[in-house]
């Protein structure tokens, strides 16, 4: 039902200086696949086929992944590491990448705006691609949103609960519980100081937002550190009608830190020696 996924790729990855000097931080690789092709085959699992990225200066790479590199893959060809591209050519294959710039980084808020002439007027996912999820032996986080998404077909965001110590990192949302994992929203903060937290609810790389969003980011202000946040837009919605939180089933690795980014590592390694 929901077709085409947003992938907010254009910031600067500043934690990962100097990787991300020349490097697109979604082109970091956990074992030996980029943290963006993990967005993508999760989008793949919920059924999505067109993923919208948008890039910046120094995000070429990103289209080049997916992409044939027809030296290479004539090098490599009948020997026995031709394997090794089986699942990006798969997803080459079955999906379509469409790509627009990010001028300015004036925010996740701008950057989704952006994606407005790549989406259309549909509901739509958005995967930020430094947050690897992973639910072992199950559905992926996407796929469990789709399938509140058919249910009550409104914006959804992705909650995880953290520490106190460390709300400030994150949006903050509270709500009243429809379930033991779904939230109707009423309030949503920015980065706010354990004081200023209405719960320890954070939202993670993960929404499912409905067209309308984009009106609301037109007229969204700056807030938190100058930039445009989603955050303000979805309170908005919220206010208008109905904005949801879930609590996803799944391990997710903040990799746009590197102690996230070791800890994925070391994941999905015992993970691959474990035959998973
Ligand atoms: P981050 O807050 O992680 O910023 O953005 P960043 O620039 O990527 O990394 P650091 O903090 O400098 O290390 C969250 C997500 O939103 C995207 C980023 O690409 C990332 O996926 N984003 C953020 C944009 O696409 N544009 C923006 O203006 C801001």
């Amino acid at each position: 039902m929901i077709k085409r996924c947003l992938f907010p790729a254009a910031g600067y990855g500043t934690r990962f200086l100097p990787a991300t000097k020349a490097m697109p931080k979604e082109m970091l690789p956990v074992m030996a696949k980029p943290l963006i092709q993990y967005g993508v085959e999760e989008a793949v699992e919920a059924g999505m086929e067109i993923m919208a990225i948008i890039t910046g200066r120094g995000k070429r790479a990103i289209e080049d992944h997916f992409d044939i590199s027809y030296e290479l893959e004539h090098q490599i060809k009948g020997t026995s590491k031709e394997y090794l591209l089986d699942d990006i050519r798969a997803l080459i294959n079955r999906c379509t990448f469409t790509y627009t710039r990010q001028i300015e980084m004036k925010g996740l808020g701008d950057a989704i705006y952006k994606g407005r002439v790549l989406i259309g007027d549909e509901p739509f996912a958005v995967l930020l691609a430094d947050d690897l999820c992973h639910n072992e032996g199950g559905e992926g986080v996407l796929a469990q949103m789709a399938k509140v998404y058919a249910k009550y077909r409104c914006s959804i965001v992705a909650v995880q609960e953290v520490p106190d110590d460390q709300v400030h990192k994150y949006g903050i949302v509270s709500g009243k519980a429809i379930g033991e994992d779904l939230f109707m929203v009423d309030e949503m903060v920015e980065k706010p100081s354990p004081e200023e937290a209405p719960s320890n609810l954070a939202i993670i790389g993960r929404y499912i937002l409905t067209p309308d969003i984009f009106d609301l980011i037109e007229k969204t202000e700056p807030g938190k550190g100058g930039e445009i946040q989603i955050t303000d837009a979805l309170m908005a919605q919220a206010k208008e009608g109905m904005v949801m939180a879930y609590k996803f089933k799944g391990r997710r690795f903040d990799c746009g830190s590197i102690d996230g980014f070791v800890e994925a590592t070391n994941y999905f390694y015992e993970l691959a020696k474990g035959g998973g």
